[in-house]
């Protein structure tokens, strides 16, 4: 990469960007160089905050000049290091390009910049009396750019699809430079390669989303949610099915005892009395006067069956709220323990004999850690948190997990899962994705990278090295 001095490298840029859209304090960078992961000291070069699509293209030509390294940064909630900077990377911020810009209600469309927040757009959506269905903890720091760039996905996934269902249009600025205006807000356009999902998912290696058009839909009726305490993992999915067959289901989660004790520590109230080694929670969407009747129907089924112990159903919003809060403040309440994550995916088909296997790989090779089970399951995608012991330094606890690893990634191809369901590859997964994808689909991938990006200088060493 760049042979030109820092002093020199940020003159240059000091000659297109103003003086506070070039950060270069040690604060700015250490926050703008890393995400939610905390594997990696962050070491940007600086932190640009265009405020002009002509600004990007002008850092880009910049950076193939002077083979400088550009990591675009939105709202650095990810999960894979996919946003962090510890090469003396340019750091390029869209936080500064927040604004939305248009909305047709015909189209039932909003464009926007990449910077704008996720829960602003969910707000933007519902005074027009739309709605944007994707949906996350991260909510409210999450950028929509992140979010097409790493596909996000979150607790809809299962009524409402990714990201990628929701983008209409995109407007991206290659690693050349080049401003590509794709698919135009179109619903059908079968006029060759489809170039937009390409850059959906890329992490930021294949150019910089500098605008977006999404879809919106009607806001859904009102729901119920429930929690189900379920004594053996195999009732897990059982009931998935009970449910599925005879409701609209807007979400299937799914948390062990362990992550309970964690937000119940945080102050949360036991969703009822009996204690049962795994949960899950189901919001289902109220289509019918008897939805309610037909839900307690496939509970009392459940139950029968021997699949569920106890469970509650929402009798108010903030009930479902309170009951949303147990699953979806696991990951802050766990923070504290430096969590190891993996995000992983099957086939729902292939789920129950799948979370055996894993079951008894983990407690063969984490006697002694403990492992935190979540996630979307009615999507196949499973959280495995495991968290360091106190006594266990850094460095000695990434080692013994990154050992599990190859196990853990064997097991999942051998079902033909993925290594990564929605958190994105970044660095962090990046010396494992050949257990998902194979040599001759990772060589086409670095084609593509290459067309895009011939001089590597958007985002390099994520996803591959
Ligand atoms: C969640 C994040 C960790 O599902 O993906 O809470
Ligand atoms: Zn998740």
């Amino acid at each position: 990469m760049s042979t030109a001095s820092a002093t020199a490298l940020l003159d240059g840029i000091r000659a297109f960007l103003t003086p506070a859209q070039l950060r270069t304090d040690p604060d700015s960078r250490l926050l703008y160089g890393r995400d939610w992961t905390h594997q990696h000291t962050p070491a940007p070069l600086a932190v640009a905050l265009p405020t002009t699509v002509a600004q990007v293209q002008r850092l880009v030509q910049y950076a193939n000049d002077q083979r400088l390294a550009l990591v675009p940064s939105g709202g650095r909630t990810g999960l894979s290091g996919a946003a962090v900077a510890a090469q003396g990377e340019l750091v390029v911020s869209f936080e500064r390009m927040n604004r939305i810009l248009d909305f047709d209600p015909i189209d039932r469309s909003v464009t926007c910049e990449p910077g704008v927040i996720t829960e602003t757009l969910q707000h933007y959506a519902r005074e027009q009396g739309l709605f944007y269905p994707i949906d996350f903890a991260a909510r409210g720091s999450s950028h929509i750019g992140g979010n097409i760039a790493t596909n996000a996905g979150g607790i809809k996934v299962i009524r409402y699809g990714l990201t990628r269902d929701w983008v209409s249009g995109l407007k991206v600025v290659t690693g050349k430079g080049e401003l590509l205006d794709l698919n135009k807000g179109l619903i059908k356009n079968a006029s060759g390669y489809d170039l937009r999902h390409l850059f959906i998912g890329s992490e930021g290696t294949l150019g910089l989303i500098v605008e977006a058009t999404l879809r919106l839909t009607s806001p859904p009726g009102p729901s119920s949610v429930m929690v189900l305490g379920v004594p053996e993992l195999d009732g897990v999915m059982a009931i998935f099915d009970a449910f599925r067959n005879r409701l609209t289901l807007t979400a299937f989660e799914f948390f062990s005892a362990k992550a309970l004790r964690h937000v119940l520590n945080k102050g949360l109230q036991r969703p009822f009395e009996t204690a049962t080694p795994y949960y899950v929670l189901v919001e289902i969407e109220h289509t019918s006067a008897a939805t309610v009747d037909t839900a307690l129907a496939v509970f009392e089924q459940c139950s029968e069956q021997g699949w569920l112990a106890d469970g509650v159903i929402s009798q108010s919003e903030t009930q479902a709220q309170e009951l949303w809060a147990l699953r979806e403040n696991i990951t802050e309440s766990i923070a504290q323990y430096q969590p190891y994550k993996n995000d992983i995916a099957v086939r729902i088909s292939r789920v129950p004999a799948f979370l055996r296997a894993i079951d008894a790989l983990l407690a063969r090779e984490y006697p002694d850690f403990e492992v935190i089970w979540f996630g979307h399951i009615g999507d196949g995608n499973l959280h495995i948190s495991v968290l360091k012991p106190a006594a266990l330094d850094q460095a000695g606890f990434l080692a013994r997990c990154r050992q599990v690893n190859e196990q853990l990634f064997s097991t999942i191809r051998q079902y033909g899962g993925s290594i990564s369901a929605e958190h994105g590859v970044g660095l962090i997964k990046q010396p494992y994705l050949h257990y998902s994808r194979d040599e001759a689909e990772i060589a086409y991938l670095r084609a593509i990278k290459a067309v895009f990006d011939p001089n590597g200088i958007l985002n390099p060493g994520k996803i591959f090295a």
